[in-house]
């Protein structure tokens, strides 16, 4: 697949001594910078059918939080579910890499949300420990690396902290590896799958803007990937769901098919992860 040299940029540094520097150094832009009209037309306000239905609910029904809890959305975009949570009574921060879309954010929410510019590569964004939970949706398939955004996660969270995050099914939402298909001898809608085990790099031309320039990435992993980037980063599994489409077909020959299929392959694939226990070597006596 096409490699690209473009990744989600970081905050530019301040060069402390320099004091007649006026202007801030210009930020790199990010592929979603590019992208952020067309996917905020996509997800808009408060998120698409299936942010509503399936995912808002779902990771924090995982996250089992309290009122006032501290929580982090990683990756949020314009800022969706860091608004559902702080309709839930929680305190919200929001990063994401892109300027473009976290002015979407601000614009949207209350200033009680507190939104910054960074990269989740980036360690020093937070102090350690902050935060009572985090979530992530629908973005780790967006990144180039798991490991250094693992670390960190694990890093700005409280000991008994859980990361809630969602990805699209890496077994069987790849895209262009996957696709429906129709057997007529059998008369049942099949899921095809030609590539799995292999990590891709995926670009994405965004319609309707079509140009090879305007363009998203997705980094498709096997299963056994982010769980090596998880054991790695001192993180456990709790719990993971898999979720399916709510949505049915229109009345027709085929609906019954479709819909039995929806119900049998799953989209979206929730993890929960917590800190696993350090373990220490007894010190055995001679
Ligand atoms: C598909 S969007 C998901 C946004 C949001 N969570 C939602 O559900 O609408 C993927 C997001 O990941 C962000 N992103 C990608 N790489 C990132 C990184 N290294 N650090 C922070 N954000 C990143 C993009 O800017 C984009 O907003």
């Amino acid at each position: 697949m096409k490699k690209t040299s473009r990744t989600p940029s970081s905050r530019p540094s301040r060069k402390p001594f320099k004091k007649t520097a006026k202007k801030a150094p210009a930020r790199a832009v990010t592929v979603w910078d590019q992208a952020a009209r067309w996917y905020d037309a996509l997800v808009g306000v408060y998120g698409t059918d299936h942010h509503r239905d399936i995912i808002m609910p779902g990771v924090f029904r995982l996250m089992n939080s309290r009122k006032g809890d501290r929580i982090l959305d990683l990756a949020c975009g314009q800022g969706v579910f860091s608004r559902y949570l702080a309709s839930k009574g929680m305190q919200v921060e929001g990063l994401d890499a892109s300027e473009e879309l976290i002015q979407y954010a601000q614009s949207r929410s209350k200033p009680s949300i507190k939104f910054h510019v960074a990269d989740a590569r980036k360690k020093e964004v937070f102090e350690k420990q902050q935060f009572d939970a985090a979530a992530c949706i629908l973005a780790l398939q967006n990144m180039e690396k798991l490991e250094p955004v693992f670390q960190n996660v694990a890093q700005w969270l409280k000991p008994e902290a859980r990361f809630v995050f969602v990805i699209t099914h890496p077994c069987f939402r790849i895209p262009r590896q996957t696709h429906w298909g129709w057997d007529e001898e059998k008369k049942i809608e099949y899921r095809r799958v030609d590539r799995y085990a292999s990590e891709l790099e995926i670009p994405i031309i965004t319609p309707p803007i079509a140009s090879s320039k305007v363009f998203t990435m997705t980094y498709h992993r096997p299963l056994q990937s982010y769980l090596e980037a998880l054991f790695q980063a001192g993180l456990g599994v709790e719990r993971l769901e898999e979720w399916v489409s709510g949505k049915t077909s229109e009345p027709g020959k085929r609906a019954k098919a479709e819909n039995r299929a929806r119900k049998e392959i799953p989209l979206f694939m929730a993890f929960c992860v917590r800190r696993l226990p350090v373990v220490t070597k007894n010190k055995s006596k001679k």
